[in-house]
């Protein structure tokens, strides 16, 4: 008999609400996965983090009330959950062709191929973000961040978790292959790169991590947002739950941000720089507003490319069989199934940037990113409120959505940040100053130093939050870092 202490302890280690032990094929499918899997977290996971102890939060139930428990744990004994949220009772599908059915619980089997690439492009994000953030726990500019660039670190890999889930228990062999191809793809590499672009590019400094955290991070909103309508019910009920822990991931983004920004405003404050002087600001060890404007448009662009063609069939299927819904679906007031609806998209004509009414079916992706961009708007009037707050004239802006752009529409396009259309010439002079530099970029890895960390000092370009994590006081032990070759 293979039962006995190994899946006794199986199940202490995992939390799970999903009744693993029920299903013993299940369980030994994942039983397999879980070596290859810390396997990967050892070879790919955050940089020296092993023996150190971490002040986390671990989820423990789904209740809102009481779902996570907080404790020092060490990186490597972290205990991934599988949580899906509660089953509501007589859920019917909410959209599509099969609106007012029962939602699923089995894979509806025409829809099978689409259902796992769903799973499978949204999986592979999770893994892919910490590979990006592998080496930044070097650099942290505190404990505090260090702490939370491990929380992000933890739950994406719990995300993974979700959706290998989801994987092994209703996809069969294929499922086992998808779950094991997860763990084989890395971020950035030439030969078995991470699926889609954004999860490939490198997240070198901290202001790169607060931005993805900020955008990156807010794209994964959208789509489990989009997810958690699906009538294949485990997959909503598994998105529900991630989007829990979400909130915290664009939590340290936009808190990140802000708390560079007042940093940078304190020094122009004192010094009487100019708004925009990077030299002065910079000769101060900290970021400038123009560095800051330049990196939030690479990465609105970059990030705005994952919502794939404005105008896309794929889409379309996707919302028509009930798998893949829009940005909170229950709560727009239509009849959901868009048979002869239409829905304004921006699109590059004859020389110009046009708006054209597109049968809304087809326009579900430009619609998603019309609400992300929304989302965003707000995320970047919340970082000018502070440096109003100093009394600074300086606004920052999101770029144009024709800008940078390497997919859909405006991807053969030349576009300027506040969307005039340009020659390849025009819009790559060095002049235009739009993107950033390898000498700012640079400048970013300068001040990323390594140095010892004891609680409650921060780095040269980072204000302390204003508060600590569960309520602990901002000069908190949040990560005990032990010297190698101690105790
Ligand atoms: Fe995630
Ligand atoms: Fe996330």
């Amino acid at each position: 008999m293979n039962e006995g202490v190994g899946t006794v302890d199986y199940d202490t280690k995992i939390p799970n609400n999903v009744q693993l032990t029920s299903d013993r094929a299940l369980q030994r499918a994942l039983e397999r996965w879980l070596p290859n899997y810390l396997e990967w977290w050892k070879e790919m996971g955050p940089v020296d983090s092993a023996a150190r102890e971490v002040y986390l939060r671990t989820a423990i139930s789904v209740d809102p009330d009481g779902w996570a428990k907080f404790g020092y744990v060490k990186m490597p004994e972290y205990r991934w959950g599988i949580l899906l949220a509660p089953k509501e009772e007589g859920r019917v599908i909410g959209f599509g062709r099969h609106k007012g059915e029962p939602v699923w619980q089995e894979v509806p089997g025409e829809y099978r191929a689409m259902l796992r690439r769903l799973i499978v492009i949204q999986g592979d994000t999770e893994p892919a973000s910490v590979e990006q953030q592998r080496f930044l726990g070097r650099t942290a500019p505190s404990l505090l961040d260090l702490r939370n660039l491990y929380q992000v670190n933890v739950e994406e890999g719990r995300h993974l978790w979700a959706m290998v889930y989801l994987l092994h228990k209703y996809f069969g062999r294929d499922g086992r292959e998808e779950a094991e191809q997860l763990l084989q793809r890395r971020s950035g590499d030439l030969d078995k790169p991470r699926i889609l672009g954004a999860f490939n590019e490198k997240t070198p400094d901290w202001l790169s991590f607060f931005m993805f955290t900020s955008f990156t991070d807010r794209d994964g909103k959208m789509q489990l947002e989009s997810l958690a309508q699906s009538g294949f019910d485990p997959l909503s009920r598994t998105c529900r739950f991630m989007l829990t822990e979400e909130g915290h991931h664009m939590f340290v983004g936009r808190t990140g941000i802000e708390r560079v920004i007042r940093r940078t405003c304190e020094i122009i404050k004192e010094f009487g720089l100019a708004p925009g002087d990077a030299a002065g600001c910079r000769k101060h060890r900290v970021i400038d507003l123009p560095t800051i404007q330049k990196k939030i448009n690479f990465h609105l662009s970059v990030t705005l490319d994952l919502f794939g063609a404005e105008v896309s069939t794929n889409a379309a299927n996707a919302f028509n069989a009930g798998l893949k819904g829009r940005f909170r679906e229950h709560a727009i007031d239509d009849d959901h199934q868009l048979l002869d609806a239409v829905y304004p998209v921006l699109k590059f004509r004859d020389g110009k940037l046009v708006t054209v009414d597109e049968p809304a079916l087809s326009a579900i992706n430009a619609r998603l990113a019309d609400d992300y961009i929304a989302d965003c708007e707000q995320l970047v009037a919340t970082w000018n409120r502070a440096i109003q707050s100093y009394g600074i004239a300086f606004e920052l802006k999101l770029p144009h959505r024709a800008f940078n752009r390497r997919v859909g529409e405006f991807a053969n396009i030349h576009a300027s940040p506040v969307g005039v259309v340009l020659t390849e010439d025009d819009f790559s002079s060095p002049t235009n100053n739009w993107l950033p530099t390898s000498e700012d970029l640079e400048y970013l890895l300068s001040l990323m130093e390594e140095k010892p960390l004891a609680p409650g000092e921060f780095a040269s370009w980072i204000a302390p939050p204003k508060a600590g994590i569960n309520g602990q006081p901002v000069d908190y032990e949040y990560v005990k870092i032990y010297k190698a070759g101690g105790e």
